[in-house]
């Protein structure tokens, strides 16, 4: 592991304040997204996410969140018909992922394809917004393809082509499961997209808008933030929650393990977040939807031990502020929904490319490339060794 995350440091000879992991330090303006940590409140554009889950689609919010302004119903039935029409990926791309380790992680997989894409389309006509707005349709409608894709091919089966007559979600849903779904599930599932689909500056957000300030393709700004969402502390914790759950098996071990990691001082995967000092606003609407989805399918017993959980927790780490987050009941949603655990973050990329492009695009409106800076505190000025002269080192 790398070092231990330490406070404040006043740099020695500008004094520059450091802060680790940037907390608090704002590192460009958007118009985005807004997240009033204290309330709890998330927008999107300005649109309250509980108004946009309720009464929008996941590819109307994706196009609210990358031009700025709620589609007109002839803008949206034109965008919906693009992305329609670039759902499918080139043989190339698949017989690419034949190749891949059927052992592999979903996200290494996703992030190789999403980045391979960049061999078809020229880097150089990021200026250009046809150029733009082919981009995001392709990254949109492909993302999706990919995912459900490696699912199949690892298996050594064909991937399931794209179904025009089936709007995004379930069409998704179905080349994942192999069979059409339920309009319910289809309907929550798009739900849980538009939810992911933005969070202001996390880390792969971050990730996308550094990559972006280089003037790259969009699919290396989409590989890279790829990349950085597969990591546990970040989209990975959604996976990590479900094991948790299971390892506590019971709501009355709950009390009992949070005891434990927090004596051991472990974390609790699924709790906890950089803006919010109280239960996340998306953590609440797809707490909703999972009971939602087993009023209709039957219950998961491991949500019993996520509410006991969450009710023990919030007296122990309640008053740190740390409660749960996105990635606290995301998991048993898309357990129901049918899809593996493994391809829960893949999920999670899928809808937050809508945010990465967003933010790709706003970098590139006002541009200038990301070059933060450091305090050294290596060895100085020290004297050459020939190689026969040398200690061994203790470096590795
Ligand atoms: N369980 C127990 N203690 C926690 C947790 C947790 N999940 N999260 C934070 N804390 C404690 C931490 O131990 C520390 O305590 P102390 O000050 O006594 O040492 C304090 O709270 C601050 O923690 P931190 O790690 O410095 O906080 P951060 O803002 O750097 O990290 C976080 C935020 C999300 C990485 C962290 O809360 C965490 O690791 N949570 C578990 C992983 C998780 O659920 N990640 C998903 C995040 S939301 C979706 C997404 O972004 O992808």
């Amino acid at each position: 592991m790398g070092q231990e995350p330490v406070g404040e440091i006043h740099h020695d000879r500008s004094g520059i304040v450091f802060r680790p992991g940037l907390e608090g330090v704002p590192v460009t303006q958007s118009a985005i997204c807004d997240i009033d940590g204290l309330q709890g409140s998330l927008t999107y554009r300005g649109y309250p996410v509980e108004d946009l889950a309720a009464h929008s689609t996941f590819l109307e919010t994706t196009y609210l969140l990358i031009w700025g302004d709620l589609p007109s119903p002839r803008q949206l039935r034109d965008f919906e018909a693009e992305v329609q029409m670039h759902r499918r990926v080139s043989f190339r791309v698949r017989d690419m992922m034949k190749c891949f380790p059927a052992t592999g992680h979903p996200m290494d997989a996703l992030q190789s394809s999403a980045a391979s894409l960049g061999l078809f389309y020229s880097r150089r006509a990021i200026d250009n917004p046809k150029y733009v707005y082919e981009a995001v349709v392709r990254l949109i409608a492909k993302i999706p393809t990919m995912v459900a894709a490696f699912k199949l091919i690892r298996k050594g089966q064909d991937p399931i082509q794209p179904r025009d007559d089936l709007a995004y979600s379930a069409n998704f849903l179905y080349m994942l499961t192999e069979r059409e779904p339920d309009p319910l599930a289809a309907r929550i599932f798009d739900r849980c997209l538009i939810l992911h689909a933005e969070h202001s500056l996390n880390a792969s957000t971050f990730s996308a808008r550094v990559t972006a300030s280089t003037l790259t393709d969009p699919y290396a700004v989409v590989a890279s933030a790829v990349g950085t969402l597969a990591g546990p502390l970040h989209g990975g914790a959604n996976e990590d929650v479900l094991a948790m759950l299971e390892e506590i098996g019971s709501p009355e071990r709950a009390g009992e393990y949070l005891d434990e990691a927090i004596a051991s001082k472990r974390k609790i995967m699924g709790f906890g977040h950089r803006e919010y000092r109280v239960k996340d606003p998306r953590a609440v609407i797809l707490q909703g939807l999972a009971e939602e989805l087993f009023a209709r399918f039957g219950k998961d017993e491991m949500y019993d031990v996520a509410r006991a959980l969450e009710h023990e927790a919030a007296e122990r780490l309640g008053p740190k502020g740390i409660y749960p987050n996105v990635d606290f009941y995301s998991g048993l949603v898309y357990r129901k929904l049918g899809i593996p655990r493994d391809l829960f973050t893949p999920v999670f990329a899928i809808s937050r490319v809508a945010g990465w492009l967003a933010h790709w695009r706003e970098q590139l409106g006002a541009n200038r490339i990301f070059r933060p800076s450091q305090i050294y505190t290596g060895a100085q000025a020290r004297n050459w060794i020939p190689g026969e002269d040398r200690p061994p080192s203790a470096g590795a």
